[in-house]
C-alpha cells in the first residue's frame, strides 16, 4: 500500500545502501561495471561541506525499498534552479506499489518549497520506466538530443593532441 511508504533524506550513514542501489541500477541498464564511485567517495561528495548531490530513500516498515539520487541545475533563462535525477530505483519485489511515485512526490514538494522550476532526467530508449515517467506527467522532449564530451575526446580537445 502506498500509504505504508515513508520517504526520508539520505545521510552519510546510507552510503553503502546508495552504492549498492546504484550498482543494481547500472546492472539493470546493462552497464554492470559503470559505477566507479565507492561508499567513501559518496560520503565525501554527498555529505561534506559542499554537497555535489542529494538523495532520498523510500522505506516500507523501516526497510529501504528504493531511492532517488539527484543533482541541481540552473536555468539562466528563468533564473531558477532545477533538479536533475541521476538515479531512481525500486527493488523489483516492491514495484507497482507507489514507491517511485512517493519519491517523485517528495522531489516535487522540494521544488515547490524552494522555487525550483523543473525536474529533468535521461532514460534509455528501451526502458519501460518511460511509461512510469509519462504516467506521472513527465514529457519526452523530442527535439533535444543528449550530447556528451568525455574520455579521450575531452582530453584531445583540451590538449590539442
Ligand atoms: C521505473 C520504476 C522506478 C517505477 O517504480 P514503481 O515503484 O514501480 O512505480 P510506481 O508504483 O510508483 O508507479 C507509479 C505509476 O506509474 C505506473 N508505472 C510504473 N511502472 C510503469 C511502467 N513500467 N510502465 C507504465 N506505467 C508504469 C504505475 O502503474 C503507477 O500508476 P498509477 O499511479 O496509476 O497506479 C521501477 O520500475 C524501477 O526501479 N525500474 C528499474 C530501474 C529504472 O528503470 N529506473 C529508471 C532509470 S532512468
Amino acid at each position: 500500500m502506498a500509504s505504508d511508504i515513508a520517504v526520508r533524506g539520505a545521510t552519510v550513514d546510507d552510503v553503502d545502501l546508495l552504492h549498492r542501489f546504484s550498482i543494481d541500477l547500472a546492472t539493470y541498464e546493462d552497464e554492470p561495471d559503470a559505477v566507479t564511485s565507492t561508499p567513501q567517495t559518496l560520503a565525501r561528495d554527498g555529505f561534506g561541506a559542499d554537497p555535489k548531490f542529494a538523495a532520498l530513500i523510500a522505506e516500507r516498515a523501516d526497510k529501504p525499498v528504493g531511492f532517488a539520487l539527484y543533482t541541481f541545475n540552473y536555468s539562466v533563462w528563468t533564473a531558477a534552479r532545477g533538479i536533475f535525477i541521476e538515479d531512481i530505483w525500486v527493488v523489483p519485489e516492491e514495484r507497482r506499489n507507489g514507491v517511485a511515485r512517493a519519491l517523485m512526490v517528495a522531489l516535487a514538494k522540494e521544488c515547490m518549497a524552494k522555487d525550483y522550476r523543473r525536474i529533468d532526467l535521461n532514460v534509455l530508449d528501451w526502458n519501460p520506466a518511460r511509461g512510469f515517467y509519462e504516467k506521472i506527467g513527465f514529457k519526452w522532449i523530442r527535439n533535444w538530443l543528449p550530447y556528451r564530451l568525455s574520455g579521450e575526446a575531452l582530453q584531445k580537445l583540451a590538449t590539442g593532441s
